[in-house]
Formats: C-alpha cells, structure tokens, sequence
C-alpha cells in the first residue's frame, strides 16, 4: 500500500515538474490521485471573481460547475482557507461517506478547493490524509507557477512595446512627415493623368498607415493613453472616413457603406476615434479580401453613441476570440502586427466606452463601440 502511495507521489511530482500546461496537468493530478487514493470522485476547482468553478473531475460529474465563493461547504474551504474532513463509515446512513475538501493555498493566497469523495475503504487513515494534503499544495504551487509564467509572457510583451517607446516611432513619424512633403511637391509637378499621379497617391496611402502605425506603437508604451477631446459633429467624422474608405474601393472594389442615424455632438477625441475605425475597418478588408461588405452604422442610444463595425468576411475562431485584443496578437496575415486592435481598447477605455465583438467563422465579424455622448 505505501508502496502504491509513494508511486502516485512520484508520478505526480514529476508530472509537475514537466508540465507547464495546467489544462493537461490538473486532470493528469486529479485522475493519479483519485486511483491511488482509492476515491470515486475526484475534483479540483478554482477560484475567479469569488466564484468557483470545476477545472477538472474524475468520477461522476459535480453536482454544481461552480459556486460562489462562502456558498456550502466547498465554498466555505475556499473562503476560510481551512480544511474540510468527514471519515463516516459506510454503514452510518445517508449521505456521501468520506469526503475531503482541502484548500488550495500558495502563501495567504486561496486558489482553489481539492476534493476528494466516496473512498472505497470507508475512511481515509491518517497517512492517506497527510498525502492529499501534500498533494493540493504541490497542485497549489503549480497553478501559481502557471499564473506566474502567464504574466511573465505578458510582461515580455508590455517591455518589448515599452523598448520601441519614444525613440524609434518619433523618429519614424518624423522621417514620414518629411517624405510626405516631398510627395506633395512631385503631386503639383506631374501630369495628373498619368500613372505616376496615382501611384505618389497610393504610396502617400501607404505612408499614412505607416504613420497611424508608429503612432500606435507610441501610444501603447504609454501606462495609460491621455487624450485630447473636444466637441464635434459625428457627420465630420464619417465624412473623414468616408475619404479613406475610397481607398478601398479603387483598391479591393470593397464598398464600405455607411449607415448614419444620428448627427449628434459628441465630445471625444477625434483623430483617436479616427483611428479606432481605421483600425477596424482595414481588418474587415484583410478578412474579405476580395468580395463581400463592410458596413459602418452609426446611432444614438441613450447618452451613448453606438457604432458597429460587420464584415462578411471569414470571420474569428473562438479560440482567437479571447486573445483578438492582445498587444502582438495576429493571425492569418502576412503583414499583421498584433497592434491595431489592442490600440482599439486602450481608446474606446480612455473615452470610458466599451467594446465588443461577435463573429462567425467563416459568415462575419461585428465590432460593437458604446461611446458616452457627452465624454
Ligand atoms: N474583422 C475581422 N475578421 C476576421 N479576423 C479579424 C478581424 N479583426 C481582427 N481579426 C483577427 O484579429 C487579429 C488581430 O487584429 P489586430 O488588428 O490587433 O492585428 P493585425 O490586424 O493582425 O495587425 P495590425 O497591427 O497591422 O493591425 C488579426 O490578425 C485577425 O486574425
Ligand atoms: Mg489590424
């Protein structure tokens, strides 16, 4: 029997320590446990936002998926830090006979709640105990570890934007302004009906989102975006984007169509709300390519100003869904650096809006903006 025991806790020392990934890890610990342990329910649940939520089981599935945080004994583990054990025997009547819920401690920090139900052999003996106890702190110092690594990652990417803060966009802002003055003095000196006059047009169209890039990058090394908002009519907006969205349509044939509804004053910050839809309408053309529709709606509702952004284009797995707004994240495209949509938040966040996105692999994407009309 200890044997057996000092079997599983090899096992699943060396799972933990060869395996980062807690959505393989957790079920491997709780199945490992649970056949050693001799249990027929196994479960590790955790916390987020004071609820509880199953990770992972073994047996017969939990009664609930998730609990709040103080709700019923489980919840109890989770809120008090403090352990649960029942060792009924069999024959005692009603009821699930032996039963653990230990806690999931790293540090003060509660994570989650281990439980173990309905041992075969009536009780738990006191080594049994001992080693769930070790084993809930070793899967403890495993989800932390994994949280740890996450915001590592995270922190990686956050230095690397800081790394191209100041210096490198500046100095590409600047180069790009000095070239646009150049190919302003080559539009007055040539023939306007030659190619040459559409070709300076499409490099300048080229130029400016080179430059919305580079502002991008400077505003996301930022802690936290300032902007700058005054009161304008939304039709001088849409008028802006109007201009910019004929790019597409001489480039793709990709008509972006406007539907406006209201024409109300809002005060906000206009070239970053430019931005915002920049941003959002070149991805739905990266998504249609060559055929399907952009629209672009515009409405009052309440004291907010809403906008949607759809395209019939191929539209966001939701794997891809939860990481679209991401510093870095792109996927699909060649040129793709991960920036526009994570820019996209931090403005709509800076205006104390609010964004969301619904879409269908393969149909549409729609990109929902709530903007307070009154800043
Ligand atoms: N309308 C859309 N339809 C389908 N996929 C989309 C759409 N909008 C965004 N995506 C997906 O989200 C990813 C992230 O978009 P984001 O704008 O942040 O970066 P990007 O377009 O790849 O690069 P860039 O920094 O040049 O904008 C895209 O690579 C794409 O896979
Ligand atoms: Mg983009």
């Amino acid at each position: 029997m200890k044997g057996q025991l000092l079997n599983a806790l090899i096992k699943i020392s060396a799972e933990i320590n060869s395996n980062m990934e807690l959505d393989t890890l957790l079920p491997d610990i709780v199945k490992i446990t649970g056949d050693y342990l001799k249990v027929r329910n196994a479960s590790i649940m955790l916390i987020d936002w004071n609820t509880l939520t199953i990770n992972c089981y073994t047996g017969a599935a939990p009664s609930h998926n998730s609990l709040s945080v103080k709700q019923g004994i489980v919840g109890d583990v989770a809120g008090t830090g403090t352990e649960y054990i029942v060792n009924k025997s069999k024959n005692s009547g009603k009821g699930s006979k032996s039963f653990l819920a230990l806690p999931l401690k790293a540090g003060s920090k509660i994570l989650g709640v281990f439980n173990l139900t309905d041992k075969d052999e009536d009780f738990f003996n006191e080594d049994e105990v001992s080693i769930a106890r070790y084993i809930a702190s070793q899967c403890a110092l495993a989800i932390e570890r994994h949280n740890i690594y996450t915001k590592m990652r995270a922190n990686e990417n956050l230095q690397a934007i800081g790394l191209l803060k100041s210096s490198v966009a500046h100095d590409i802002s600047n180069l790009l302004s000095i070239a646009d003055v150049y190919l302003g003095l080559m539009e007055e000196e040539i023939d306007k009906n030659s190619n040459v006059y559409e070709y300076i047009k499409a490099v300048k169209s080229e130029m400016k989102r080179i430059s919305i890039l580079a502002t991008d990058m400077l505003d996301l090394s930022k802690d936290k975006l300032v902007i700058h908002k005054t009161k304008f009519a939304i039709s001088e907006l849409i008028n802006e984007l109007k201009l910019y969205s004929e790019a597409f349509n001489k480039s793709s044939n990709v008509q972006v169509e406007f539907i406006v509804k209201s024409d109300d004053e809002i005060v906000a910050d206009k070239n970053r709300l430019f931005r915002v839809f920049f941003n959002l309408l070149n991805n739905a053309a990266d998504a249609i390519g060559e055929k399907g529709r952009i629209i672009l709606s515009v409405k009052r509702t309440g004291k907010d100003i809403s906008f949607l952004v759809a395209d019939t284009g191929k539209g966001i797995s939701k794997d891809n869904l939860g990481k679209l707004f991401q510093p870095f994240f792109t996927s699909g495209k060649i040129k793709g650096t991960g920036l526009g949509l994570a820019v996209v938040q931090d403005i709509i966040k800076a205006h104390s809006g609010r964004i969301s996105v619904r879409s269908r692999l393969g149909a549409y994407t729609c990109f929902l903006i709530r903007i307070p009309k009154d800043g």
